[in-house]
């Protein structure tokens, strides 16, 4: 289980004919992923979604926070024990064209990363050729066609799953999935969808999905949580199908409305409640609402104080608005 509290991260920014900037990337972010659990990051470009992500797994350290990983403080361990307890979070990128190393073929690639796992372990090369052939069948690929391909011969979704194979290799407890269906063409993206579900179910590996595309957050299974995060902060979070049928915060409520309609979702109306005006990072610190620039709804109240994540009773449901109404949003159009 992951225990993700309070989470801060600054970045400082050298700009060139100004002085240093502070990017505030994620904002006191509080999140918790059970054992074989999924959780989804949603929200534009640039909300610090990849950002948490990579503190998640050790890339980046957070300026404030902390990450607890099966109940151990990962910034109290030293470097070899954090490094075991991190091996187990894989990070999956959204470009799987940059991933893979050109000149190998998969089967290379593979035993190159099957190596340390065999050592550990006191198996030979026999082993790693069938852990090989094992894990690349296990996500979805056919061993004989594609051992001895190099990766510019393969498919964007080929590309993906023979990633997906290599995270495998060091048996992960969870997968951080960043975008990874963003760059695969559309036709091929369900299928990459269905086999993160699968090793969930499978192997009880846990997810932590990072999309800015809420469709995409209802294929990884039951019981799992929508966080929304905007500007850092995360402004609402539940479970995913309850979020998507009663969103309550009027930014979750927009980017429900500005994509197709959901199967199985009723959504009445003919104007999208749609947010024209771009979403920019705030150069001077705001003191209300973060959305409150951008939100028809906003009132006096809101660009005076910052509503927090609140829970909802006795549910998982929370969100950070005043002014949390379930709305028709496909009844309001909005226009900046
Ligand atoms: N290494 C970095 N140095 C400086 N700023 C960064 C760095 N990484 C991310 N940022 C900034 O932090 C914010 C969040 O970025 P990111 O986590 O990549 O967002 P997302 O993944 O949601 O698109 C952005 O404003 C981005 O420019
Ligand atoms: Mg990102």
């Amino acid at each position: 289980m992951i225990e993700i509290k309070n989470l801060e991260k600054y970045f400082t920014i050298k700009a060139k004919f100004s002085d240093r900037k502070i990017v505030h990337a994620v904002r006191r972010a509080s999140l918790t992923i059970p054992d074989g659990g999924a959780v989804s990051l949603i929200g534009e470009s640039g909300c610090g979604k990849t950002t948490i992500g990579r503190m998640l797994c050790g890339m980046e350290t957070p300026s404030e926070g902390t990450i607890i990983i099966n109940g151990q403080d990962i910034s109290k361990l030293r470097r070899g024990a954090r490094a075991r307890l991190l091996q187990k979070i894989q990070l999956i990128h959204q470009d799987p064209y940059q991933a893979l190393n050109p000149t190998h073929t998969i089967q290379q690639m593979m035993s190159a990363t099957l190596k340390k796992m065999a050592r550990q372990k006191k198996k030979g090369a026999e082993w790693i050729s069938q852990r090989t052939n094992e894990l690349l069948k296990l996500v979805g690929l056919d061993p004989s066609t594609i051992l001895f391909k190099y990766p510019h011969m393969l498919s964007g979704g080929q590309k993906q799953r023979v990633i997906i194979a290599r995270a495998l290799t060091v048996e992960p407890e969870m997968l951080v999935a960043d975008e990874v269906v963003s760059m695969i063409d559309v036709s091929l993206r369900l299928g990459i969808l269905k086999l993160l579900r699968s090793l969930r179910e499978k192997f009880n590996i846990s997810i932590l999905f990072i999309t800015h595309d809420i469709a995409s957050a209802r294929y990884l299974g039951s019981n799992t949580e929508l966080y929304v995060v905007y500007k850092g902060m995360i402004i609402e979070k539940g479970l995913t199908e309850q979020v998507i049928r009663q969103p309550h915060h009027p930014y979750t409520q927009a980017l429900l409305s500005a994509m197709p309609i959901l199967k199985g979702i009723e959504k009445p109306g003919k104007d999208r409640f749609v947010l024209t005006s771009q979403f920019r990072q705030s150069e001077e610190e705001q003191v209300g609402c973060l959305f409150a620039d951008r939100c028809p709804f906003s009132q006096p109240i809101c660009s005076e104080k910052r509503p927090e994540l609140i829970s909802q009773g006795n549910s998982t449901d929370a969100y950070a608005c005043f002014f949390p109404e379930i709305r028709d949003v496909a009844a309001v159009s909005v226009d900046h």
